[in-house]
């Protein structure tokens, strides 16, 4: 079974300086199934999800699900089979919603159902202040009441209505949760400035499948016509294109020759222009992207931006990459405050990088050395996996549960492009000694409905 805790006391061990080489499938996205998973909460009948990633933060989405009286069912070959006729709860558990920023998510689908959520704040990877002011402001406009009570976030509304929301930042959670609250309000809501990524549309469809009328995904301007009721639907999850980039990387930094499967090249251009600056060859054909990386790679500066730009989430594993360039990149981030935290690892590692608020200077060095590291936050992992499989030496990287978040059997797949990566268990956590005693009994932490094959 999966374990979300497997990173505490499990490392990813990798020797690196090994050319990857292969082809890979892209896994359903993370930041898709979720809020899908969350809107499962607004059917009246049962949701079959396609192509949902195994990964720990679908099992706590599934948890909570179930938290609130939800059936969920796993079938072989990544199948969700959800079932919320049942739920009687509006109120979704601290101890699961702490553990992921999507499970907000639920906030909107809770409220459309009942006129009422209680939802904690979320938690997720500290990447700077993650606040939810977008959202409640966005459910307001709607008519709800907002109040914080006990921790949580309770919204009431006896009835939605539609309204004309102008997002002061393009937010692609607030978008999500938006939409959800919007589908069975009275009348029609725009969202202006409203989120264009790839996972937004997807639930935009997702919704439209259960009998919503969302028009406009894809665009700055989303219109949600409310309906009385949404029923179930099938859906497969779209390709997740930030993993897809962490392979494409993967075998750019070890001057492979990689190719993605099963996602439209469009969707990963913000990547892929930028390893082609760097000198990689680039393929796309129909749908499936290929890289073929160069042994010296030339320096590139990149700034991130919402979809269709540079993707945020790609922005540590770019920066692994560039740290081996032939010359100085300037990197900005402009999405989240605190995303380079995972810096300091990297330089642990011998790379050569400044950070300055928001922005980073990377002056590439001839190698990487190997080290133990400790992934920060899900990307951060990847970023660090990267730098290993281009370092001379064998790395240790710790912080799993963080990658578990967001990369299915992750170390089987770099192993499959022929990269040395196993996970060592065993090795005791670095944790700080202390006295802990469990008095209350919480919720089950995660639905290990699915066993790791
Ligand atoms: C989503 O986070 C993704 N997570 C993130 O991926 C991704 O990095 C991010 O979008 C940007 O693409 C999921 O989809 C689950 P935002 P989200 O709302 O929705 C500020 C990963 O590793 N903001 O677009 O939280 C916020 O602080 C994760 O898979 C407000 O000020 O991103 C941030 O600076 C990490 N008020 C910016 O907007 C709000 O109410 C963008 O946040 C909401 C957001």
């Amino acid at each position: 079974m999966l374990d979300p805790f497997e990173g505490l006391h499990t490392r990813l061990i990798i020797e690196g300086g090994r050319r990857l080489e292969g082809v890979l499938d892209a896994p359903g996205a993370k930041n898709a199934a979720l809020p899908i998973m969350a809107a499962s909460v607004l059917a009246e009948g049962e949701v079959v999800l396609h192509h949902v990633p195994r990964i720990t933060d679908v099992d706590v989405m599934a948890a909570i699900l179930e938290s609130l009286g939800a059936r969920v069912r796993e079938q072989p070959g990544g199948t969700l089979v959800i079932d919320t006729s049942s739920v009687n709860s509006h109120a979704a558990p601290y101890a699961l919603v702490s553990r992921l920023n999507a499970s907000f998510d639920i906030t909107g689908a809770l409220l459309a159902r009942f006129g009422r959520a209680e939802v904690p704040q979320p938690g997720g990877c500290i990447l700077g202040p993650r606040t939810v002011d977008l959202h409640l402001k966005g459910f307001e406009a709607l008519g709800a009441a907002i109040n914080l009570e006990h921790g949580s976030i309770v919204a009431v509304a006896e009835q939605l209505s539609g309204a004309n929301i102008a997002l002061a930042k393009s937010s692609v959670g607030a978008t999500k949760n938006i939409m959800l609250a919007a589908s069975k309000a009275r009348g029609t809501t725009t969202i202006e400035n409203a989120a264009q990524e790839p996972e937004v549309v997807d639930l935009a469809d997702f919704l439209n499948l259960m009998g919503a009328r969302v028009r406009g995904q894809g665009t700055s301007t989303i219109q949600v016509e409310g309906v009385r009721r949404l029923h179930g639907a099938e859906h497969t999850v779209i390709p997740d294109r930030i993993v897809a980039g962490t392979y494409l990387m993967a075998g750019a930094i070890t001057g492979g020759d990689v190719t993605v499967r099963g996602i439209d090249p469009v969707m990963l251009a913000g990547l892929t222009d930028k390893l082609e600056a760097t000198g990689c060859r680039i393929t796309p054909e129909g749908v499936s992207v290929r890289v073929q990386g160069q042994p010296k790679w030339a320096p590139v500066d990149v700034m991130t931006a919402p979809y269709p730009g540079f993707p945020t989430d790609l922005q540590a594993p770019f920066v692994a990459y560039l740290s081996l360039a032939v010359g100085t990149s300037l990197v900005e981030e402009t999405i989240f405050d605190a995303r380079f935290v995972y810096v300091s690892e990297l330089a642990r590692m011998g790379a050569d990088i400044k950070v300055s608020g928001r922005s980073a200077v990377v002056r590439g060095v001839d190698k990487l050395k190997d080290a133990v590291v400790e992934a920060p936050d899900i990307r951060a992992g990847g970023a660090l996996a990267l730098a290993a499989l281009a370092a001379e030496g064998t790395s240790e990287i710790g912080g799993l549960e963080f990658i578990d978040r967001g990369y299915e059997f992750f170390e089987e797949r770099l192993a499959s492009l022929g990269a040395s990566a196993a996970r060592r268990s065993g090795v005791a956590p670095i944790m700080p000694k202390a006295d802990i005693t469990i008095t209350e009994k919480l919720p089950r932490v995660v639905t290990p409905f699915r066993a790791r094959s």
